[in-house]
């Protein structure tokens, strides 16, 4: 069964470890994800963009496979399923179709309407008792080929946010979405620990997870992040051992072109990236 983030956040924020929410894409994904969880015994949260709902054929077509799967593979852990970066729109559609949780993303509007919109989308998932995540300060990254820098939230904004009723709160301090550039200036915590402190107890998300050093994840989870994003990362061990499958050339020999053969060691390599997530996340055993 799905749950809401919300206990499962809460618990990880008192025993100071986060829960990874490892982006799905298709059915190899999610299976990777959630058969990873369960050996690990950990809390799991799957998130979808507007775009990989999109992919999958809609919210409903999601809901209805990550739920098969949950029962199908006898997952016991708690398994979240959360919309990631959700339009107004999207959100709404979310909730309707059986998702667990959704992110209302409105940091691309002004602090005014970001306000008024998140709190209509906390009426509406209140109702149904789906979490809800708000975002302050837009978390940058690479579009059609140009880096942003991230922004860095104002705590003040993070605060007023935070007391609309929001479930849990991602406050851009310099992360960005994809690979980080030779120059980033790394996590700004002096920030993070400002927001922790007017914010507290809210869970925070560290948005951006791919190749953000160990230790920095470390300190961050210190100073009050209990959820954090990850997406290139697995896309990218993905497509590493699918490209040394082909090059070597097995899906040449025999039946090596079945895609249960040709998307295995993709299959294989996310759930080392999502076992390695959770150790240094710390949610292994949490469950
Ligand atoms: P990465 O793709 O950088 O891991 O970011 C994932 C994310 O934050 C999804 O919201």
């Amino acid at each position: 069964m799905l749950v809401n983030a919300k206990e499962a956040l809460k618990k990880a924020k008192e025993g100071k470890y986060a829960i990874g929410q490892f982006n799905i894409n298709n059915l190899e994904w999610t299976k990777a994800i959630l058969l990873t969880a369960e050996e690990c015994n950990s809390p799991v949260i799957l998130g979808v963009s507007e775009g990989a709902g999109k992919y999958m054929c809609g919210y409903k077509t999601v809901a209805a496979m990550v739920n098969g799967m949950v029962d199908e593979l006898n997952i016991t852990v708690p398994v979240i399923l959360h919309l990631d970066h959700g339009s107004y729109e999207g959100a709404k559609k979310a909730i309707e179709a059986g998702f667990s949780s959704v992110m209302f993303d409105g940091s691309h509007y002004g602090i005014e309407e970001n306000i008024e919109k998140t709190k209509e989308i906390i009426a509406l998932a209140n109702a149904k008792g789906i979490s809800v995540e708000a975002e302050v300060g837009a978390i940058g990254g690479e579009e059609d080929g140009v880096v942003g820098s991230g922004e860095v939230a104002d705590p003040a904004e993070c605060k007023q946010i935070a007391d609309l009723g929001v479930d849990i709160l991602a406050a851009g301090i310099g992360n960005i979405h994809g690979k980080y550039p030779e120059n980033w200036a790394g996590l700004n915590f002096d920030v993070l620990a400002e927001i922790e402190k007017i914010t507290s107890p809210m869970p925070l998300v560290l948005h951006g997870g791919t190749g953000i050093p160990a230790d920095m994840i470390k300190k961050a989870i210190s100073l009050g992040v209990s959820k954090i994003n990850v997406n290139t990362e697995c896309q990218l061990s993905f497509a590493e051992a699918t490209r040394k499958y082909i090059e070597a050339g097995k899906d040449l020999e025999g039946k090596g072109f079945d895609p249960r053969k040709l998307l295995a060691p993709g299959f294989e390599a996310i759930k080392v990236t999502v076992k390695e997530k959770m150790e240094l996340f710390g949610s292994i055993n949490k469950a």
